[in-house]
């Protein structure tokens, strides 16, 4: 279905699928227009041309799959049929990622003002020298995690093509709506409401939208001690992207990862308890710069039991996925959709009470076993972050 032979990203390693920023970029913005090892930053806009209709085994040329499944009522490729008897399901949103330059600015704004728990102070798995730092509800439940990578010093980066650009949030009601837009501006977080939603970004540029939700999905909460819980944020709601090409990356959201179109742009995967959105835009001219205040990549939520299967799945369509990856926490898939967005596939499980217990979640420095041996040096060396402590309910 996808050849990703022939753009470019054949033979890399794992480590540069997934990306990690340049030592270089974390200071130098000429750098940072390149930061991920091996790869551009933002990917070369694919073409109709990265199809290998061979693979499809059609005879039809420049004809969609999609219109061929409209058409016929064999299904035009192996992949294809399988998804039909297929019972692999995506619950929505795992984690998002993102990249800060400034991690105690990034705890005081998610953690002190937004209200979410740290639920998570490890370091990034493929660079130990930097914080992972994970923000989510009181359990860090997968569908709200949000995390981000600190690089200190990182410079501002800009979304572009094949970039995520907007995280989108549950709210429960306008008067949450109210209550949150007097609490950013107070804290001097400029916001603009538009009808049911209110958009604002963090202090290094990441652009959030909250929207009011009335699905019947639960609401994932966090406590804060300023925070009344009925207005809290909810989890997520989804994303929005900017595409490199949109025609492939609604072909690879459709026929790869099941996703439902629910609008122009407009994708939804539901799973049997959460859903999450993906909104196609065109991109901006200019092209993208990972950095500070960007997104990373997405994951969505597998099953534990499925998690294999997926892997199968979406290698067998033609997208140049990594093994499954331990990340202790949960495990990892890795694969850029033909859109050039870094996508991940995330177990929901075995999750963020493996090695601390509920009630002191993110409180110190957790270290996956394999990880232990940089705990000298990184307690030593990164950047000191404010006590979370003082946020919960009970604090005085
Ligand atoms: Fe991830």
């Amino acid at each position: 279905m996808f050849d990703q032979s022939r753009r470019g990203v054949k033979g890399h390693p794992q480590h540069q699928l997934i990306g990690h920023l340049d030592r270089d970029a974390r200071t130098t913005p000429h750098a940072a227009a390149t930061p991920w090892t091996g790869m551009p930053a933002a990917r070369p806009t694919a073409t109709r041309n990265t199809v290998d209709r061979d693979a499809r085994s059609v005879p039809h040329g420049n004809t969609r799959l999609r219109e061929l499944k409209v058409r016929s009522d064999r299904p035009a490729w192996g992949t294809n049929y399988l998804w039909f008897v297929s019972d692999l399901r995506l619950e929505g949103v795992h984690h998002i990622s993102c990249i800060t330059g400034d991690a105690p600015g990034n705890v005081e704004f998610y953690v002190g003002l937004l209200g979410m728990r740290l639920v998570k102070k490890t370091v990034n798995q493929d660079d130990p020298t930097v914080y992972h730092l994970f923000y989510g509800d009181e359990k860090g439940s997968p569908g709200f995690d949000l995390t981000f990578f600190e690089y200190p010093g990182a410079r501002p980066g800009r979304a572009g093509a094949g970039m995520i650009h907007r995280v989108l949030w549950r709210l429960p009601s306008a008067e949450s709506l109210a209550f949150w837009k007097e609490r950013l501006e107070a804290a001097g977080t400029e916001t603009s409401l538009e009808g049911k939603s209110l958009r604002f970004t963090d202090p290094e540029g990441l652009d959030h939208e909250f929207e009011i939700y009335s699905g019947d999905e639960s609401a994932l909460v966090s406590r804060h001690k300023e925070i009344p819980p009925e207005f809290a944020i909810q989890g997520f709601q989804g994303v929005r992207v900017f595409s490199g090409n949109q025609d492939l990356t609604e072909e690879a959201l459709d026929e790869v990862l099941g996703f439902e179109k629910l609008g122009e742009g407009l994708w939804q995967r539901a799973g049997e308890e959460r859903s999450g959105t993906c909104q196609l835009d065109l991109p901006p001219t200019e092209r993208g710069i990972p950095g500070a205040g960007t997104v990373h990549h997405i994951a969505w939520a597998s099953p534990i039991d499925q998690h294999e299967r997926w892997q199968e799945r979406v290698t067998s369509s033609g997208l140049r996925a990594t093994p499954v990856i331990d990340r202790f926490y949960f495990k990892a898939v890795y694969f850029r959709e033909p859109g050039g967005v870094l996508f991940e596939l995330a177990t929901i499980g075995p999750g963020f009470t493996t090695d601390e217990e509920a009630g002191h979640l993110g409180e110190r420095l957790s270290l996956p076993p394999d990880f232990e041996s940089v705990r000298e040096h990184a307690e030593a060396t990164l950047t000191p972050l404010p006590d979370v402590t003082q946020w919960r309910p009970d604090a005085g």
